[in-house]
């Protein structure tokens, strides 16, 4: 059934500005082990990365999907999302394939670089981060459309946290600088929210030595512009080392119980 909401023309008969979502999925996900590049990795018999794009397009706001593939590895992307089409409760949800970079930074900007010009919210999702839920999309969106031009998922931190100082050979022991108070610290997920215009100009502004940055809103920050923390979910977690990999198939395990899913 079409989504009326989502193709809802403006009464002078433009199109209404549309929400689309950049999934970067071009690691190799070598924390997890040798392997395929690691959205490309079963869960559950299905890649991280269909997982991935189905939780962002079952949200009634969303209207596309970009994802960015391993920059040799587009083809197969393609070739697997043909295979696992979207259910229909991602209603027309259009989903593009465009090439990554070296850098998740690179990646992303790659993934801005592919919307077309009427998508006036963007979110940015790791396809590493197969189960996070629709109403956490959704919260996001919600959140930008009412105004602020950044909006990141967090949870508090359940370890405490501390800063050692840079360079430290390794294997050796490292020296200890500080221990931010724990109450203020939070850790942050994705999908981040931004106002298009906004992630555009600090991508365009960001550095592009080094290891690029691995949070979108970091970029936001620099220009000064503010950023807002929503709740994140324990279930929208980064699949990383092989123990995420237990966890998330006892998430999904789970949810097959629960809700049939
Ligand atoms: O490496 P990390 O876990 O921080 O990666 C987060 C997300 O960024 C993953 O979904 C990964 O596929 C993506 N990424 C990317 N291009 C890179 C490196 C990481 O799209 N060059």
């Amino acid at each position: 059934m079409p989504d009326e909401t989502r193709y809802a023309e403006a009464t002078d008969g433009t199109p209404s500005p549309r929400t689309a979502v950049v999934i970067p999925a071009a690691g190799r996900g070598v924390r997890l082990g040798r392997g395929a590049p690691k959205a490309l990795r079963p869960l559950g018999g299905t890649p991280m990365l269909v997982h991935a794009v189905r939780a962002v397009a079952r949200a009634r706001t969303v209207s596309l999907v970009v994802v960015v593939a391993p920059p040799d590895g587009a083809a197969a992307v393609r070739t697997l999302l043909d295979e696992h089409p979207l259910p229909q409760s991602a209603g027309d949800t259009e989903v593009i394939v465009v090439t990554g970079g070296g850098t998740r930074q690179e990646s992303v900007a790659r993934g801005l670089a592919a919307l077309p010009g009427d998508i006036d919210t963007v979110l940015v999702h790791d396809a590493a981060r197969p189960l996070v839920p629709v109403e956490t999309v959704e919260a996001v969106v919600a959140a930008v459309r009412a105004g602020a031009p950044a909006v990141v998922p967090a949870l508090p931190v359940a370890d405490t946290v501390k800063q050692i100082a840079p360079g430290a050979p390794a294997g050796e022991p490292e020296p200890v600088t500080a221990t931010p108070e724990r109450s203020l610290l939070r850790a942050v997920q994705t999908p981040q929210g931004f106002d298009r215009t906004i992630l555009a100009k600090a991508h365009a502004d960001a550095p592009r030595e080094g290891e690029g940055a691995t949070d979108d809103a970091g970029l936001v920050e620099r220009l000064g512009v503010p950023v807002v923390l929503v709740p994140g979910h324990e279930e929208a977690f980064k699949v990383t080392r092989p123990l995420d990999l237990v966890l998330a198939e006892a998430v999904l395990a789970r949810r097959r119980v629960t809700d049939g899913f």
